[in-house]
Order: structure tokens, then C-alpha cells, then sequence
């Protein structure tokens, strides 16, 4: 009897996990951030920071999934060396951005962020909705870059 094909469900787990999160963030992007503009000033800050919340959740447990399935796979495929080539660029890309939201979501938002926007939005709403528009779409922008590079390096392409 063959055991679980445990390196493909993981690889499963690890891009179904991507599409949830990266998915969350295009959708913050490109759908909410523009309408709360139809909201009233005050009001738009305060909506996001309830939004953001539920996803921020969502978005926490996902990041530990795609870094535990990609840790696993890594060690499995004994993909460490290739990080250090020019050939594992897409794996370095990966796990720098992977990082950058681990620190943004356990570290930045909880002690500084959230408080600074909030602060913010009370006093300057719209300009803080554009602030928060342009720091999105520019995450939203390396997402885009990493998912296809990893895609590609995984492929061999470059
Ligand atoms: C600690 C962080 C991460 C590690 C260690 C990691 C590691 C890995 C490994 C080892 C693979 C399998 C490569 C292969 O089959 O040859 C993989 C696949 C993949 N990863 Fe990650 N990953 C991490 C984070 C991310 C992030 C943040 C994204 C996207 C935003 C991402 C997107 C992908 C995609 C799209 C694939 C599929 C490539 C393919 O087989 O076509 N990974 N990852």
C-alpha cells in the first residue's frame, strides 16, 4: 500500500491558502477601500478598521498555513541550497514577502498601526482612505509579482 501523497497535498494547502489571502487583499483593495469614499468622512475609517478586522483574522491564520506547508515542502524537496542562487530568486521572493506580513499582521498593526490609523482617520478620514489605498495596492502589486515568479521558478523558467 503507497502512503498519503503528502507533498502534493501540501502543495494544495499552500496555494489554496495563497488564494484566500492574496484574494482578500486584491478584494480590500480594488472593491472596498474605493467605495468607503461613498461613505461620509468620519464614517470611512472606522468601517475599514471592521473590515479589516474580520479579514485581519482570516488573513493571520492563513499567513501560518502557507508558512508552515511552504517550511515543510522546503525541507522536504531539500530546496534550501537553491535559495542562495540565482535559480531560487522566486523561493527567496516567496518568503521575503511572507515575511513582510508577519510582521505586519503579529507585529506592526497590533502595536503601532491600527492605533495610528485610527488616530489618523479621526482627523484626516480621506486622506488617511488614500494612504491606506496606496500601501494595499502596492502589497497587492509584490503578491501579484511573487505568485508568478514562484510559478514560473517552479517550472525552471529562469
Ligand atoms: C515561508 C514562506 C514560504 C515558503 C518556505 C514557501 C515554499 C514553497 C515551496 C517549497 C514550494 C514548492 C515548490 C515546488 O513545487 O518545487 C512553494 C510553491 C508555491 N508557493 Fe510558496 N512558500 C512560501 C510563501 C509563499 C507566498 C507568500 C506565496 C505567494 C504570495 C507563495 C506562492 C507559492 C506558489 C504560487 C507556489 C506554486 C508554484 C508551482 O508549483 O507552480 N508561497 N512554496
Amino acid at each position: 500500500m503507497t502512503g498519503l501523497p503528502i507533498l502534493p497535498i501540501l502543495l494544495a494547502v499552500h496555494i489554496l491558502s495563497v488564494i484566500l489571502w492574496i484574494g482578500g487583499l486584491a478584494f480590500v483593495t480594488t472593491v472596498v477601500l474605493p467605495v468607503l469614499a461613498r461613505l461620509p468622512v468620519a464614517q470611512r475609517i472606522p468601517a475599514f478598521l471592521e473590515i479589516e478586522r474580520r479579514f485581519g483574522l482570516q488573513a493571520r491564520v492563513l499567513v501560518l498555513v502557507v508558512g508552515a506547508s511552504g517550511g515543510y515542502m522546503l525541507a522536504r524537496l531539500r530546496l534550501a541550497g537553491l535559495m542562495a542562487s540565482v535559480h531560487g530568486l522566486w523561493l527567496d521572493g516567496m518568503i521575503a514577502f511572507w515575511a513582510l506580513f508577519t510582521l505586519l499582521l503579529f507585529v506592526l498593526e497590533p502595536a503601532v498601526l491600527h492605533r495610528h490609523v485610527r488616530e489618523r482617520g479621526a482627523r484626516a478620514g480621506e486622506a488617511t482612505r488614500l494612504m491606506l489605498l496606496r500601501g494595499h495596492a502596492v502589497l497587492l502589486v509584490l503578491a501579484l509579482i511573487v505568485v508568478a515568479a514562484a510559478v514560473l521558478g517552479a517550472q525552471g523558467v529562469g
